[in-house]
């Protein structure tokens, strides 16, 4: 059979292991044929794509970002979107569609699957917010990339004895943050889950520091959010695909810590930093073993699912429970991070 596939949304460590996955699959085990949409749904509505073989995925185990590049596009943004996709599937005589994305990306794909495409989603992003598997790859990298950062900044922090405010990514939920807040040791982590109080973190940094310690790490979830009526923060901007710009309030909470303590304060905004370059061992693992499984699912016509890590294993999930709800950071974790706050 002839496979497409294609990657969606922001990009994210561990996407080019998933092609070479599924690729491999394809080719050495069943004979089959891929092709790559390329930049995400929009080569799929515009019938712009590359052949992918086993040769082209030569080195890509470790290399980070897609070699078949991505955008937000989705075909529901035209009149005429998901009846392009279907020519330019017909016309390359495609059978089943890979689609490696986020919450964006496979909820589009479950649409496409409702509209009689035959889609098996792969859940990527380093947010580790999809819902059905316990882990997207691109997360484990990202907080890697995250906790590296913070045990630097304690070292600098501790000869300046400064206040560091590391903001890191993770919109709609704090995984990143907290991972990386607890690997990392951070004084106060505020994540998209609980709204937080300007004054309580004031108050955990002046309890630490009259302990006698003179240096602290907060991290900060890109969005993160005051509770109501406690801080005024600037609404943020959106993209072309009205996706929300986030990154800004670690300024706000640094701002805060410094006006309201008298605690020299600085900001890191980690941002980008956090999904490019190289994905750890346990992501090129996952990766990979996603990409196999998702051709695997393909080659069945089992469409409609997902593969999702679950219970240590790979498994297929219906695509349209993945979707309803976004997966949120597992409240015993949050409240054994709070042990640590002073
Ligand atoms: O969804 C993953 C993510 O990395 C978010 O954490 C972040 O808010 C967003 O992408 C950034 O997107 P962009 O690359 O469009 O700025």
């Amino acid at each position: 059979m002839r496979v497409g596939l294609l990657t969606g949304g922001g990009d994210c460590p561990g996407l080019n292991a998933v092609i070479r996955g599924v690729v491999r699959k394809a080719e050495r085990e069943y004979g089959d044929e891929v092709i790559g949409f390329l930049d995400g749904y929009q080569g799929l509505i515009e019938d712009r794509w590359m052949p992918l073989d086993v040769e082209a995925c030569r080195g890509l185990l470790p290399r980070g970002g897609t070699i078949v590049g991505t955008t937000r596009v989705q075909p529901y943004m035209f009149i005429d979107g998901v009846d392009r996709v279907k020519a330019t599937m017909d016309r390359r005589e495609i059978e089943a569609l890979i689609v490696i994305g986020g919450e964006g990306t496979l909820s589009a794909a479950d649409r496409l699957h409702a509209d009689g495409v035959p889609v098996v989603g792969v859940p990527k992003t380093i947010d580790n917010d999809i819902g059905g598997t316990e882990m997207t790859f691109g997360f484990d990298t990202a907080v890697q990339i995250a906790t590296d950062a913070i045990d630097r900044l304690h070292t600098t922090a501790e000869s300046h004895n400064r206040v560091m405010v590391v903001e890191v990514m993770g919109r709609h939920v704090g995984h990143i943050a907290t991972w990386a807040g607890i690997a990392g040791g951070a004084t106060v982590t505020l994540v998209p889950e609980e709204p937080f109080d300007i004054d309580a973190v004031c108050r955990s940094l002046t309890r630490r520091h009259a302990r006698g310690r003179f240096a602290s790490i907060v991290v900060v979830a890109e969005g993160a959010r005051p509770a109501e009526g406690t801080l005024d923060i600037p609404e943020p901007g959106v993209d072309e695909y009205g996706h929300q710009r986030l990154g800004g309030i670690g300024n706000v909470v640094a701002h805060e810590i410094e006006a309201r303590t008298g605690y020299e304060t600085r900001v890191t905004v980690l941002g980008h930093v956090q999904r490019g370059g190289t994905p750890t061992a346990f992501d090129r693992v996952l990766s990979t073993w996603y990409g196999v499984a998702a051709m695997e699912a393909a080659h069945d016509r089992d469409f409609g699912t997902m593969v999702a890590l679950r219970s240590g294993e790979v498994v297929r999930v219906r695509l349209a429970e993945c979707v309803v709800q976004i997966k949120y950071t597992h409240p015993d974790l949050l409240a054994a991070m709070r042990t640590f706050f002073s």
